[in-house]
């Protein structure tokens, strides 16, 4: 499973790249927003100046002319920009088109099985389950998850999966073990990852051993 950073926050993504392959980014209009940048082109921009995967950049527009029209301005700002696209009539429908333009998608806001087929069979190169969002109206965000790649596995489709809208460490060895091409994930939650208490006590005691050794 490919680890990709869900935010549009630049030092976040470079601090992230220094320890681990972060293979590409992420972002929604709501990222953007949180980090008080205006201008999504500039940071899309920035982003992929630092990673060299597939940066995700949301399309606005409601109806399909609107939405392949702002997807091919959005695909202009760099060789590695994905276009995310929610999963709606107008939205399939630029999808299938922008996929017979060679425009990569994201087919994203997927909240079901029929979603993720139909996302897949407009030639989706990606498609998003949100995971957090699902558990949070008390249904099994990563039954979802499972569901699609089994599906996409035993068809041959080759739309990817991203576990999106991971909230916690154990969203993401889920989503690891659930077979998900990738997951997207929060700095925080990498930060999280990291971290087990016996790590922290180990390491203090080799130290204190070591050094007890030297003295005696
Ligand atoms: O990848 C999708 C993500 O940005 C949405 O996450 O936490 O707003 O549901 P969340």
């Amino acid at each position: 499973m490919r680890i990709f950073l869900d935010t549009a926050n630049v030092e976040e993504i470079r601090k992230a790249a220094r320890l681990v392959r972060i293979s590409g980014v992420t972002t929604n209009p709501t990222l953007i927003a949180k980090e008080n940048r205006k201008d999504a082109k500039a940071v899309i921009q920035e982003i992929s100046s630092i990673i060299d995967g597939p940066i995700s950049a949301e399309v606005l527009s409601l109806e399909s002319d609107t939405m392949i029209e702002e997807a091919r301005r959005i695909s202009s700002w760099a060789s590695n920009v994905v276009v995310k696209v929610p999963i709606s009539a107008s939205g399939l429908e630029a999808i299938s088109a922008l996929a017979g333009e060679g425009i990569k998608c994201n087919a994203t806001l997927c909240f079901s099985l029929n979603q993720a087929i139909l996302a897949a069979s407009a030639g989706a190169a990606f498609v998003s389950p949100f995971v957090g969002r699902l558990d949070d109206v008390g249904q099994d965000g990563m039954a979802l998850v499972e569901e699609i790649v089994a599906i996409y596995d035993y068809y041959r489709l080759s739309t990817e999966v991203i576990a999106a809208s991971i909230r916690h460490p154990l969203h993401v060895s889920a989503a690891a073990k659930a077979g998900a091409h990738v997951a997207t994930i929060p700095f925080s939650v990498l930060m999280q990852m990291i971290k087990h208490p016996l790590t922290d006590a180990g390491i203090t005691r080799f130290i204190e051993d070591w050094r007890r050794s030297q003295e005696a």
